[in-house]
């Protein structure tokens, strides 16, 4: 029976940094309120040019330098991402192209925030039956594009960037222990982007009516998202008789500090083991936990056999978790 192992790890966030004083000279906002209700500081924002697969080529780069392998040894590319360049070909396609990874089948998932962790669950089931031994995967999102800046409520919580890992099957007690994956189709009005698609395809009015830009009932989003992480957490420790006391870093999708705060609380886990890093990126969606995951790994706060709780929670509602022995 082979095991995902994550071989390498990569990131890529865009040069440009804004910070919360910008927004105070474009909406009715501070820099203390967006700090305080969320733990973000400043956020990193796409130049001209630059787009979701300018990253998830970078990161990927990042990971496969780390994995020490080359592209053409893999066998698929998945891409989580709700921002993608175009809404075809992928952003999966794309890398796979600038990559030459041309065995690879590519493909793109989308699960809003949730979208590395589906994309890593995917993954994780193709080497689990056999047939796939090294797949990258990505999260890619520049949400800047999909921002309403004059909308306060939204614009000062996305950035840009993405992350990715190079999974490797391994026999062995190392790898993706298990993956939990949720979704409630009730909540799809909560948070969305209504332009674009074939309901609303573009035109003068979808321009007018802002429908490009994604609206988001953000008091509704937090309630739901701390009860469902909650509930995915507990379920992944259930499911491999661990408690809390076992987890060695909560690594969570960075959309408000207070929802990591209230999850590591019901955990019980102390703050040295829960990965922050909101404060630099805001939320960056899909490409959130694998960036942070990144930054863990490359500031050695990984350690050999390390138990990781992965989690995230998105539009659809989508949420999920993924546990780790490192
Ligand atoms: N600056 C100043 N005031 C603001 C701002 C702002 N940027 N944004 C909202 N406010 C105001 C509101 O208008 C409201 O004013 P009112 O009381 O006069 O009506 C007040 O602040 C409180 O608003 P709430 O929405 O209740 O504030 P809350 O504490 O819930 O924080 C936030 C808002 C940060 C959006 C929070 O609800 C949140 O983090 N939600 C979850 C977001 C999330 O997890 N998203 C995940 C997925 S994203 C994806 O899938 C793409």
């Amino acid at each position: 029976m082979f095991k995902s192992r994550i071989i390498g790890t990569g990131s890529s966030l865009p040069e440009k940094v804004v910070l919360n004083k910008d927004f105070e000279a474009i909406v009715d906002t501070s820099d203390a309120w967006i700090f305080e209700r969320t733990g973000i500081r400043e956020r990193r924002m796409a130049s001209d040019g630059e787009t979701s697969s300018t990253f998830a080529y970078r990161a990927a780069l990042n990971a496969l330098e780390m994995a020490g392998i080359a592209a053409g040894q893999l066998d698929m590319i998945i891409v989580g991402t709700v921002t993608p360049d175009m809404p075809m070909p992928s952003v999966a396609c794309q890398i796979q192209k600038r990559l030459k990874a041309s065995r690879a089948p590519a493909f793109d998932v989308s699960a809003g925030c949730t979208g590395f962790l589906y994309a890593l669950s995917v993954a994780d089931a193709f080497i689990k039956a056999g047939t796939h031994k090294k797949i990258l995967v990505i999260g890619a999102e520049t949400f800047s594009r999909f921002t309403d800046y004059q909308d306060r409520t939204t614009c000062v919580l996305f950035g840009d960037g993405a992350g990715a890992v190079v999974l490797a099957a391994e026999q062995g007690e190392r790898g993706i222990l298990s993956t939990h994956l949720h979704a409630d189709g009730a909540y799809t009005g909560s948070l969305l982007i209504p332009g674009g698609g074939s309901l609303h395809p573009a035109s003068y009015d979808s321009i007018e009516k802002r429908l490009h830009f994604l609206k988001m009932d953000g008091h509704k989003v937090f309630k739901v998202a701390v009860k469902y992480l909650e509930e995915a957490a507990l379920s992944a420790l259930k499911e491999n008789n661990f408690t809390g006391d076992d987890i060695d870093l909560l690594i969570s999708h960075q959309a408000n500090v207070r929802i990591i705060n209230a999850i590591a609380k019901r955990l019980k886990l102390p703050q040295e083991k829960v990965f922050l890093n909101i404060e630099k990126y805001g939320n960056t969606s899909s490409a959130s936990v694998p960036i942070a995951l990144d930054e863990a790994n490359r500031q050695h706060r990984l350690k050999k056999n390390d138990l990781l709780l992965l989690e995230a929670f998105g539009a659809g509602f989508t949420w999920g978790s993924a546990l780790i022995r490192w």
